[in-house]
């Protein structure tokens, strides 16, 4: 054939395909998710999460350390409470489980990025967001109630030394009350990554084992996106970049690439996708019966998220790609 145009010709070698290749991982761009428990002597397992485990406050600067001379730059952080009520108490408590996670990991784990995950599901008793009537089998979550305990809670983080926090309840407005919170607390420096665009998603369904947030009655569907809806998504952005967001994040990552293409486009701010518990259950779980090759699978999927424009990726493989990508 005479053909002028041959795109194999840059495919020859590995040294040809290295040489253009377009989207990098670097060993910096990713968030590793720890769950810290007040109710685990040690560690333990969650069995939908193969190699996750909810650990001990000991537990979890032991994992942490081990992570952060893996290369893992930074982690975001879960807590479980032995208490839950109906105020999420022990979201915004001084000596709550997470407060005393980031004083142990910003004490003893120097250089660690830190960040906070801040929701309320985890403290509540009910298992929602945020603060929740109930009428029969529907829950109805009060918007502005939540955000007065979401900015305690974020503050209260910051206080402790949180890095970073990332609001992740999806109440309308809870970005620029939880800015001015930690500006009036004097947190000026504290930056919000924003859960921004975030979708009611069956991809949770692991994280819940591991958090124990699932609702006990009712679902998210009132506050969290509904998955068909992209220009809403844009709309939710918009807020939380107005309201101060300093990064956006979109969530779940693999169905919603087209969300972190067009939000990274249009903004143009640092912004970070959730690979979520589901995306890695299911790789591990193929992985486990041989049908996928995971280090394959899974550098394919994270440059995937690159690709499509996130800075930062939120995984449980951080660790695994520290190996891989030494
Ligand atoms: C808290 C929260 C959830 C996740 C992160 N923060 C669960 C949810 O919204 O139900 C999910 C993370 C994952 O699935 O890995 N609201």
């Amino acid at each position: 054939m005479n053909l002028l145009r041959r795109p194999r010709r840059l495919r020859a070698t590995p040294e040809l395909r290295a040489l253009v290749r377009e989207t990098s991982l670097g060993r910096e761009d990713f968030i590793l998710p720890l769950f810290v428990s007040e109710k685990v002597a040690d560690r333990e397992a969650v069995a939908s999460m193969p190699g996750v485990a909810q650990l001990s406050e000991k537990a979890l600067v032991e994992e942490a350390k081990a992570a952060h001379a893996d290369g893992v730059a930074s982690v975001i952080l879960f807590g479980i409470p032995a208490v839950k009520d109906e105020r999420a108490t022990q979201a915004f408590a001084e000596d709550g489980v997470v407060q005393r996670a980031v004083r142990a990991l910003k004490k003893e784990v120097p250089g660690l990025v830190v960040m906070t995950d801040v929701c309320l599901c985890e403290y509540m008793s009910h298992g929602h967001c945020g603060v929740t009537r109930f009428a029969g089998d529907h829950a109805h979550v009060e918007n502005d109630a939540s955000v007065e305990l979401l900015v305690k809670t974020a503050v209260s983080h910051a206080a402790a030394g949180a890095d970073l926090v990332a609001p992740s309840d999806m109440m309308d407005g809870r970005i620029g009350a939880i800015r001015a919170g930690l500006d009036a607390g004097g947190f000026t420096e504290t930056p919000i990554m924003s859960y921004a665009a975030k979708f009611a998603s069956a991809f949770y369904g692991p994280f819940r084992d591991a958090a124990e947030s699932a609702p006990k009655a009712g679902d998210r569907r009132s506050y969290q996106m509904d998955s068909a809806n992209a220009l809403e998504a844009l709309r939710e952005v918009e807020l939380d970049v107005a309201e101060g967001a300093d990064l956006v994040m979109v969530k779940p990552g693999l169905a919603y690439l087209d969300l972190v293409w067009r939000i990274k486009e249009r903004f143009g701010l640092p912004t970070a996708v959730y690979c979520v518990s589901g995306e890695y259950a299911m790789i591990k779980a193929a992985a486990a019966n041989g049908w996928l090759d995971e280090r394959a699978t899974v550098l394919e999927m994270m440059t995937g998220f690159r690709r499509a424009g996130a800075d930062l990726i939120v995984t449980y493989w951080a660790r695994d790609l520290m190996r891989w990508l030494a």
